[in-house]
């Protein structure tokens, strides 16, 4: 990767706003091969901050959504039947190591263990992917680089990724974001002005006040985005507010009343 890519992918990246030096970290990460894991709550930015870098860096992105019936030959490849001959198809993984581009693997706790286990060779200094079924050792081009995210919060105590997956990967932990960053980013993905903004990451704030009692999650920056998109459309800020903001984060009518009464604080 040139200088010249670099810049021409800073300038195309998705928008993505620092909460640190989360992108100095990546980059030095990405020079040094190694691999990286973002730890955090849901619609905090992570997957739009690995979209936003892999742009900086010039490099191709393939994302892969774990779940427990996904497989080692979903990411490695498989064997298909093409009009009555067999062929070879590389999986996304197989693909990044093969290009030297960024493979992204979201909610990776949900992987099983056997495909966690994929991952040791290529996350350690040998760099390299054996693909049994073919009887290939593919060494991993310049510029692989492996990214995992999952939210530690709502996971059960059984799934954790094993220790010997988990020291491979350098680990940043992401929140959501400072009151004056979150206006920003909302302001400038909903479209609303930040002035009429600021009120929403108020009750953010108050809202996140109650996880662990009465909610199990606290609202995230994804959700305010909607909220905000609704009002800059023209839709009232009560209604938009208890769509996008109250209604996701419950089910319970006497904590939806609560939740409904700090609104009524803010907005008057
Ligand atoms: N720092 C940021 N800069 C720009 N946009 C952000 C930032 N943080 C959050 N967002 C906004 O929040 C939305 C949700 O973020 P994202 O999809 O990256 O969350 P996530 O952490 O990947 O969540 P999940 O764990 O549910 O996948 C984005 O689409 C974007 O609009
Ligand atoms: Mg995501």
């Amino acid at each position: 990767m040139n200088a010249h890519t670099n810049l021409k992918g800073a300038a195309d990246a998705p928008f993505y706003l620092a909460q640190g030096d989360e992108c100095a970290l990546f980059e030095a990460a990405s020079a040094n091969n190694l691999p990286i894991l973002l730890k955090g709550p849901t619609g905090c930015g992570k997957t739009r901050f690995v979209s936003h870098m892999a742009a900086r860096l010039g490099r191709p992105l393939y994302t892969v959504a774990c779940h427990d019936d996904l497989s080692a030959a979903d990411l490695i490849g498989r064997y298909l039947l093409k009009g009555g001959e067999t062929v070879w198809v590389d999986g996304p993984l197989t693909r990044a190591v093969r290009e030297g581009a960024i493979c992204y693997l979201d909610e990776v706790v949900e992987a099983r263990k056997d495909v966690t286990v994929v991952l040791h060779p290529l996350t350690d200094d040998r760099r390299i992917l054996p693909i049994d079924r073919t009887g290939e050792e593919l060494e991993a081009a310049p510029g692989f680089m492996l990214v995992a995210s999952y939210n530690p919060g709502y996971q059960n105590i059984l799934k954790t990724l094993k220790p010997s997956t988990r020291q491979r990967f350098l680990a940043v932990e992401f929140d959501f974001p400072t009151p004056d960053v979150e206006i920003e980013v909302v302001a400038r993905e909903s479209g609303l002005a930040p002035e009429r903004v600021k009120p929403l990451v108020r009750l953010a704030g108050k809202l996140r006040a109650l996880k662990g009692q009465d909610l199990e999650e606290g609202v995230s920056t994804r959700l305010i985005v909607y909220a905000a998109s609704l009002i800059a459309q023209g839709m009232s800020i009560d209604r938009a507010v208890e769509a996008a903001m109250i209604e996701p984060l419950t089910d319970d009518a006497d904590v939806k009343r609560g939740l409904l009464d700090l609104v009524a604080a803010i907005f008057g």
